[in-house]
């Protein structure tokens, strides 16, 4: 039994990804072994407010691991970017003698459990994101899923794409980040990656992209273009008009966010949630959890956001020469 803490809550955040319950269910069942009382906080931030907090038992993360989206539920919550959303939060939290609280989500969701840890509620925060845009780890819980996803339906768009010889822009998701594009730009072989870090709007080396490759003989041209771009309809009727090549652009959209965990998304998600209830059990506060060289490590909340990380130029290069 912990010393410092006998009840945790938790709470998925932001936009929802694969292997949030996996994440939930390790979180849960690591903290009742140490004896310690779970409460599931439904819809995030929004949830807490509306007091939406059921207690956990075993059997609630029971046949959850394999499922896709979040079983908590999740919401974007204005009210709780504000003090008073924030205080009110603390207070509900009291009542319900939540004294620990770990929040699965991404960067968003990390400034309001900074402000919980500040007003005196204990939190850890979880990387739960399929867009891999959070500088601490290597790994976010939702992306090896969602490249998958994306790859599977980028494979089969480029099979219709060489029987009818047209060119294809295929629009993935990623916020402002390209690891989405980059991962699926070299996964799927694609002739241009579109990458927000990298693409300097210059539709002209495209399309002398694609005519030099209709020469050599090539039948398919498929640009991954990252939603940060975005834009892909009218790319592709510009580059129609200027190459007299059939362009369709596909977005792939929502699709990306769901369905089954991998297993790496459902390992790394299982480790990380076991780790975040032991050092929230064990009294520690306002940390993130992320992967490093495959371990858990924890960084504080602020340093963490304020790290960077690139787009690796080596895999950026490798991605232009293969292509
Ligand atoms: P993500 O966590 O995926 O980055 P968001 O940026 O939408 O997603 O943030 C999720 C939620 O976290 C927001 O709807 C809000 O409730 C909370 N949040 C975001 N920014 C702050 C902030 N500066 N202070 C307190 N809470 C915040
Ligand atoms: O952060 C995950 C993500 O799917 C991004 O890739 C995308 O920009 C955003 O969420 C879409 O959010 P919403 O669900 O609000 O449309």
């Amino acid at each position: 039994m912990s010393d410092e803490i006998k009840t945790i809550g938790i709470l998925t955040s932001g936009g929802d990804a694969p292997g949030m319950n996996a994440a939930i269910r390790a979180v849960a069942r690591k903290a009742m072994a140490a004896g310690v009382k779970v409460k599931g906080i439904k819809k995030g931030y929004q949830g807490l407010l509306n007091e939406e907090i059921i207690d956990l038992e075993r059997w609630h993360v029971s046949d959850t691991i394999q499922r896709g989206g979040t079983i908590l539920g999740t919401a974007r919550c204005m009210e709780f970017k504000t003090e008073e959303g924030q205080k009110k939060g603390v207070a509900i939290c009291k009542e319900h003698g939540i004294e620990g609280l770990v929040v699965i989500g991404g960067d968003g969701s990390y400034r309001g459990a900074q402000a919980l840890s500040r007003l005196g509620i204990n939190t850890i925060g979880i990387p739960g994101t399929i867009d891999l845009d959070i500088a601490c780890t290597e790994y976010t819980i939702g992306f090896d899923t969602a490249v998958n996803t994306a790859m599977q339906a980028i494979d089969k768009v480029r099979d219709t794409s060489s029987s009818h010889e047209r060119c294809s822009i295929i629009e993935v998701m990623g916020r402002n980040a390209g690891y989405i594009a980059l991962w699926c730009g070299i996964a799927n072989g694609a002739e241009d990656i579109l990458l927000p870090e990298k693409y300097d709007f210059n539709e002209q080396n495209i399309i002398n992209n694609i005519i030099n490759n209709r020469k050599r003989g090539k039948t398919h041209h498929i640009i991954i273009n990252a939603e940060g771009i975005g834009h892909s309809t009218s790319m592709a009727r510009r580059i129609e008009a200027a190459t007299g090549i059939e362009t369709r652009a596909t977005i792939l959209g929502y699709m990306q966010r769901g369905g089954s965990p991998t297993c790496k998304d459902r390992y790394y998600a299982s480790i990380m949630g076991a780790y975040a209830a032991d050092i929230l059990c064990a009294g520690k506060s306002n940390r993130v959890v992320g992967i490093r060289h495959g371990e858990c490590v924890d960084f504080d909340i602020e340093e963490a956001l304020n790290m960077t990380k690139e787009i690796p130029e080596y895999h950026y290069e490798v991605a232009r020469i293969l292509s």
